[in-house]
């Protein structure tokens, strides 16, 4: 499925929701929502990602469809939950893919909201009758946007200060991180950059730290020390492949060609700082 808005307005207008209008969506809408999930299969470092649908269902109140996340999330009906098998960037295509299927969600005037630490892994793995060996890194609920937020919302978004995001001497670099990029040096990539430091990220902590040298856009992970890991699943890692989609829809958007690689660079950085993946300019 194309976007028909600019992937800039949707990313602008993405906002996390967390309170929903108990209303079924129309069948139109869930066969649309369907088929994203099925055109979002496969990341861009191979990983297979299965989404689903899942339907509160209010027939047996004592389903495990409490789903965990009461408190947090209200009113909402649906949630897309997604498997993947834990390999290497499994975290990374993830993210990748949810973010883009939630791009399309916030085109179709539907609320969303990443949720990664506020809902019960073993709940929806036994909705979902998971293997063993598959993870559920993150679920969103979907659905109508409420009217009006609950103040319980408005105390999450001011908690994990929602609107803020850092600025571009936090987070772009050229060639060591002691030297921070400005808009000017690199006017073709503003808005990709721009798109990207607006991307979503587990308590809005902005993981992600770029560093351009030549003709490539290295990712590289500020970890939070002791904070994003819920058993194998990394949270830190899926706000890389968040970052990235923002990064690579805003490219293609642009005709600024490029493909995701890992070429490592050799260059001295702080150990706090890991190395995942790098867009390399075609
Ligand atoms: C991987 C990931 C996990 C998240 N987990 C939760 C969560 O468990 N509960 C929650 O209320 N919000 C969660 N969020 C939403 C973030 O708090 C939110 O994206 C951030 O504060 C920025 O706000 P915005 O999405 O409105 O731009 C998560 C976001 C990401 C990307």
């Amino acid at each position: 499925m194309q976007f028909i808005n600019p992937v800039e307005t949707l990313i602008r207008e993405r906002k996390s929701k967390r309170t929903y209008a108990k209303k079924e969506l129309s069948n139109e809408l869930i066969d649309k929502i369907q088929q994203l999930l099925l055109d979002h299969n496969t990341g861009p470092f191979g990983n297979q990602v299965k989404f689903s649908l899942i339907k509160k269902d209010f027939a047996n109140e004592n389903q495990k469809v409490k789903i965990g996340t009461y408190g947090f999330i209200s009113g909402a009906l649906y949630f897309i939950a997604g498997e993947v098998k834990n390999k290497p960037y499994c975290f990374e295509d993830f993210g990748f893919l949810l973010e883009k299927i939630i791009l399309h969600l916030t085109e179709l005037n539907l609320g969303t909201c990443w949720l990664g630490g506020t809902f019960s892994r073993s709940i929806i793995s036994d909705i979902l009758d998971s293997d063993l060996d598959t993870l559920i890194p993150a679920i969103t609920p979907v659905g109508y946007i409420a009217n009006s937020k609950t103040i319980r919302e408005n105390i999450i978004r001011w908690a994990a200060k929602s609107d803020n995001r850092l600025e571009w001497n936090k987070l772009f670099f050229k060639d060591n991180f002691l030297n921070p990029i400005t808009k000017e040096e690199l006017p073709d990539y503003e808005i990709p950059l721009e798109m990207l430091r607006l991307a979503p990220s587990a308590s809005n902590k902005q993981p992600w730290r770029i560093l351009w040298m030549k003709d490539d856009f290295h990712f590289y992970l500020k970890r939070n020390p002791g904070y994003g890991m819920y058993g194998a699943v990394d949270l830190q890692r899926i706000d890389m492949g968040i970052a990235m989609s923002h990064f690579d829809l805003s490219c293609k958007e642009l005709g600024l060609n490029g493909k995701w690689e890992v070429c490592k660079p050799e260059i001295d950085h702080a150990v706090e700082i890991e190395y995942i993946a790098s867009w390399r300019i075609l």
